[in-house]
């Protein structure tokens, strides 16, 4: 049998998850590191061997590792790539892959200086069922030419469940998460199906805030951004980035020339696969309609994984990547993580613009990577307390209540 590679995981919270589905794929938890006490000792308490903990990132990734697992803040994992990319370790990056453009551009350089490294956008949702099911069908080129695509991760919370939000920390970055930047779930799964790439984007909010009789302290009161690409391909997409509106659900549809394929919202792995009467092929009917299967070698295994197994997927496709010595299928690759993160941002840039289109660089090519490698525009506070440069809500100077924060804390218990 190979050798176990070796993890160290940075950010404990949504980390040890990741871990858990990586040791499925033979690798074995070395260290970890995390500044916030109570996630370190409850990742610690679910370690069934010892474990090295650090507090700090410089102490951490000194620790002999194969992979780091990048679990940290939202937006700021892109540094901490970088710094794994100085080390020579893998890199399996929660989403998105940078929370700026600047850090975009600084990615790739960074990765481009390497040797041997394998990075992977650690995004799950195409490795749903019924989005493998998609991608399948495509395969079979009965949809004909793709010219549409739909991907919805809309995800509503009950404001009383406080779980969700964690524990108050008025800066955190859910709290100022604009609706376009959480992108990957909604837009992952229709460039994996497709193989189309965005070139332009534009997007439009509906803002509609959370009562003032709620306990939340957001400060973005936008419910959805309606964001439209096109693609390299002529072909477009309308995606979400994280939707609240109506029921909760993952919802994708994949339209070609002759038919369609999607998954049927509040229906479980359902999909409804439908072509036009006169180009039905053989072995379809006109309407079909079923519940998606894995036919996976390790589907006993998946079914024990988050997120409907994808996560045991995802971890096995970034395994396979190191061990073949090459970087993961598209779209996890640097280059496609970048594009995906260059939507949310800009998505965001055309929303507060009125709605203008704006391009969608390539950062293979020099000259996109001029035009925004000084952009540091963000929409988050740092963890070294730089304040936002960009309002996060369509209504920029939304905040909630003094009322709304008094009654979180006190549902919280916090002082
Ligand atoms: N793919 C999925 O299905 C999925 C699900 C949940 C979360 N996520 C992603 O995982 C990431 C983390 O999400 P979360 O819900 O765990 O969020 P979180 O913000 O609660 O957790 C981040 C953790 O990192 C630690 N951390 C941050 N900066 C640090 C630093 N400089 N030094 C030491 N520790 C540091 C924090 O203390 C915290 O425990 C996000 O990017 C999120 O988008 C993805």
């Amino acid at each position: 049998m190979s050798k176990n590679l070796k993890v160290g995981v940075f950010g404990v919270f949504r980390g040890m998850a990741l871990v858990n589905n990586l040791k499925l794929n033979n690798c074995e938890l070395v260290a970890m590191c995390d500044y916030n006490e109570e996630h370190l000792q409850r990742a610690l308490a679910r370690c069934d061997k010892d474990v090295a903990v650090y507090r700090n990132f410089d102490s951490f990734i000194e620790h002999d590792m194969d992979i780091c697992v990048l679990a940290n803040f939202f937006h700021e994992h892109a540094s901490y790539a970088i710094r794994c990319f100085e080390k020579g370790i893998h890199v399996y990056s929660e989403c998105i892959s940078n929370g700026t453009m600047a850090e975009g551009v600084e990615l790739v350089r960074a990765f481009e200086k390497t040797e041997n490294v394998v990075y992977m956008l650690a995004e799950n949702y195409p490795q749903m069922v019924f989005n493998l099911e998609m991608q399948n069908t495509v395969k079979t080129g009965t949809l004909g030419k793709i010219i549409y695509a739909e991907g919805e991760y809309n995800h509503p919370f009950n404001p009383y469940d406080i779980g969700i939000s964690k524990t108050f920390e008025p800066y955190h970055w859910r709290n100022f998460c604009p609706s376009s930047y959480y992108i990957t779930h909604s837009l992952g799964p229709v460039m994996k199906a497709t193989g189309a790439i965005p070139k332009q984007v534009s997007c439009l909010n509906m803002f509609s805030p959370i009562p003032e009789s709620d306990p939340v302290v957001k400060n973005n009161g936008d419910k959805v951004s309606i964001i439209t690409t096109q693609n390299d391909d002529g072909s477009i997409f309308r995606v979400v980035g994280c939707s609240r509106f109506g029921g909760h659900h993952n919802a994708y549809r994949i339209c070609g020339t002759k038919g369609q394929i999607e998954n049927l919202r509040g229906m479980g792995n359902k999909v409804m696969l439908r072509y036009n009467e006169w180009e039905i092929p053989e072995g379809k009917e006109e309407i079909n309609c079923y519940e998606a299967q894995w036919n996976d070698k390790d589907e006993e295994l998946i079914k024990t994984a988050g997120h409907g197994g994808s996560d045991f997927i995802t971890a096995r496709i970034f395994v396979e990547a190191i061990k073949a010595n090459k970087q993961p299928e598209f779209p996890f690759d640097v280059y496609s993580a970048t594009v995906m993160s260059s939507v949310a941002i800009l998505a965001h840039r055309s929303m507060l613009d009125g709605g203008k289109p704006y391009e969608i660089p390539d950062f293979r090519k020099e000259e996109d990577r001029a035009k925004w490698e000084n952009d540091r525009l963000t929409p988050f506070w740092s963890t070294d307390g730089k304040a936002p440069t960009l309002p996060c809500c369509s209504v920029t100077d939304y905040k909630p209540t003094d009322e709304q924060i008094k009654k979180y804390k006190m549902l919280a218990g916090i002082e």
